[in-house]
């Protein structure tokens, strides 16, 4: 079906059209009426006309009549008011629309969507939590319009580090390595091994050597990395599992994958004459970019120890993307401190030929994650904060708020309702954030029923179903007509239509936050219109109607809250 915002866009388009050609009306939703249309302030300045005079032009060529009324407002605005017949409609339609209107796109494209990207052999924290949970929802929202997701989770297996952590697995034994590793327990090891490395001199050599042994592709020395590769990875989906994320083990695409490209990435560069000797290294000057002091800033390919760093990597996995898996668009979403790392990448990519323009190539930062005391996140003793351990602790306090509310769910429903809950307020706060705002980490508030939190939400699509409960085997509410006489059934409607805009807008922003807005407001709309007016005690066409809202309500509450990654359970 045809959105509503959509079929008014359409009209106001060709009035507009008629105006000046091309033109861009903007519809948005309106506190005095049904929606407000903007835009004719600005033809009428390109012009050099009156804004009055050509908003009373554009209502000459607008063909609303069936659809909505219309009047001028203020300096040049015009106002829309739906009329019943259409809004019945449109409602009606939505209750057997499993989409809710949201169409699927005409031209789907490729989108590599490169998100979690944890550390192996080092703990999951907070960074990459927002990573992980805001990746997931942008992956759900780009699949759900009908584009293909390549997601890419491009975990640290690579580099120096690994000389020292298959040292310390030697030392260790396997089996004593593998069963600390198995328990997640990824920090300790990790932590041992530096140890080691700082304070142990032929440790330190024998890391060094293991590097290159590792690099040249010695079996045995392969097989151990292997196993602190597949250790983590196994470790990591457990994580995924626990907050319920897409990420599966065959979308682990790490840094060794593209360490046999490393060669050519410098060698083309090279070929092309971007390359440049710069205290040993091999780099590329991009333009545009400086230092504090104005000085140009290199992007390193190839240190001067003749490794090759974190940028030819990044490069090559462009190529990859690019070349191979036929992107059209590839999304980082990384935090905002690497904003220039990407920018010289992409800068680079884009000189060297290997980033046509036509593919979207763009970081998708966020902000951090802050302690209490607004800090960076961490522990008391200063080390970074396990995301299981957090979980955990959200679902303990979850099912404590639950077991203090009067309910009938057994203790197994309850832990299981707490583990959805959990997971919704620690998804929840971080996808409302703003995203390349900081948030401080508060888990009470996370969990709080009330507010603008996952658990609020849970709890209004619960209440709802349990009005379908009441009801026996009912699961599905549809009804011929709305009249929505009722102001609050009004706004709720208005809220019900709106939904397709607000997919639309958190994709073209990229931002979750503003479905997170549209359904926190939905979920206020519904708890107006239901205080006001009274559903199962109601009779005859208007409990009908009643009751289709609720359910529409619900379902859009379900869908959303879907997109963001987050299930609600039926029952609290
Ligand atoms: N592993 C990196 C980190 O923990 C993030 C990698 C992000 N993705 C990328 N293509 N560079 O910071």
């Amino acid at each position: 079906m045809a959105s509503t915002y959509s079929i008014l866009l359409v009209r106001l388009q060709a009035g507009f059209d008629q105006l000046e050609p091309g033109a861009d009306p903007v519809l948005r939703a309106s506190e005095r009426s049904d929606f407000q249309v903007n835009g004719v302030m600005a033809i009428a300045k390109r012009l050099g006309r009156n804004p009055r005079d050509v908003a009373q032009e554009l209502l000459n060529y607008l063909d609303l009549k069936d659809v909505a009324s219309c009047e001028i407002a203020g300096p040049g605005f015009i106002n829309l008011t739906l009329t019943s017949d259409f809004l019945s409609a449109q409602l009606a339609e939505l209750t057997t629309d499993e989409r809710l209107a949201v169409s699927t796109v005409a031209e789907p494209r490729t989108v590599v969507i490169d998100y979690s990207a944890p550390n192996v052999a080092k703990e999951m924290h907070v960074g990459h939590l927002r990573s992980t949970v805001i990746g997931d929802s942008l992956r759900r929202l780009h699949e759900f319009v009908g584009h293909r997701v390549i997601p890419r989770n491009h975990v640290g297996d690579w580099g120096t580090p690994f000389g020292m952590l298959i040292e310390h697995l030697i030392d260790l034994g396997e089996d004593t390595a593998i069963s600390s590793l198995s328990m997640g327990d990824l920090d300790s090891f990790y932590r041992a091994a530096r140890a080691k490395f700082d304070g142990d001199d032929s440790f330190k050599e024998r890391s060094r050597l293991r590097v290159v042994t590792l690099q040249n592709g010695d079996e045995e020395t392969n097989r151990l990395w292997r196993l602190l590769v597949d250790q983590s990875v196994h470790y990591f989906s457990d994580v995924y599992a626990k907050l319920d994320i897409l990420l599966t083990p065959s979308d682990v695409v790490g840094e060794s994958f593209y360490n046999f490209m490393l060669e050519d990435v410098v060698r083309d560069l090279d070929a092309a004459a971007l390359l440049t000797e710069s205290g040993g290294a091999q780099c590329v000057f991009a333009p545009g970019f400086a230092n504090r002091d104005g000085e140009p800033l290199p992007l390193i390919v190839r240190k001067r120890d003749e490794g090759f760093g974190y940028a030819a990597t990044d490069l090559a996995a462009i190529r990859n993307r690019v070349a191979d898996l036929g992107a059209n668009e590839v999304l980082y979403v990384v935090g905002a401190p690497q904003a220039q790392h990407f920018d010289m990448v992409f800068a680079v990519a884009r000189l060297a030929g290997w980033l046509p323009d036509s593919v979207r190539c763009e970081h998708v930062p966020f902000g951090n994650v802050l302690g209490p005391d607004r800090k960076m996140f961490k522990t008391r003793a200063g080390e970074t904060v396990k995301l299981v351990g957090l979980l955990d602790e959200a679902i303990e306090r979850a099912e404590n708020s639950l077991r203090e509310r009067a309910s009938d769910l057994t203790d197994d429903e309850r832990h299981s309702v707490a583990t959805l809950v959990a997971r919704a307020a620690i998804k929840y706060a971080d996808l409302s954030t703003e995203r390349q705002r900081d948030y401080v980490f508060d888990l009470d508030r996370m969990v709080a029923f009330e507010g603008d939190t996952g658990p609020y939400l849970c709890y209004a699509v619960a209440r709802i179903r349990s009005i379908f409960r009441r009801l026996g085997d009912v699961d599905r509410a549809v009804s011929p007509r709305f009249e929505v006489a009722d102001a609050s059934a009004r706004a709720l409607a208005l809220g019900l239509v709106a939904f397709p805009e607000a997919v639309e807008d958190a994709l073209e922003l990229l931002a979750p936050h503003r479905l997170c807005a549209y359904l926190f407001d939905l979920a206020q709309r519904f708890t107006t219109f239901y205080e006001a007016c009274p559903v199962l005690s109601s009779t005859g066409a208007l409990r009908e109607e009643r009751l289709a809202l609720c359910d529409l309500t619900a379902r859009t509450l379900e869908l959303g809250l879907g997109l963001l990654g987050i299930v609600a359970p039926a029952q609290m």
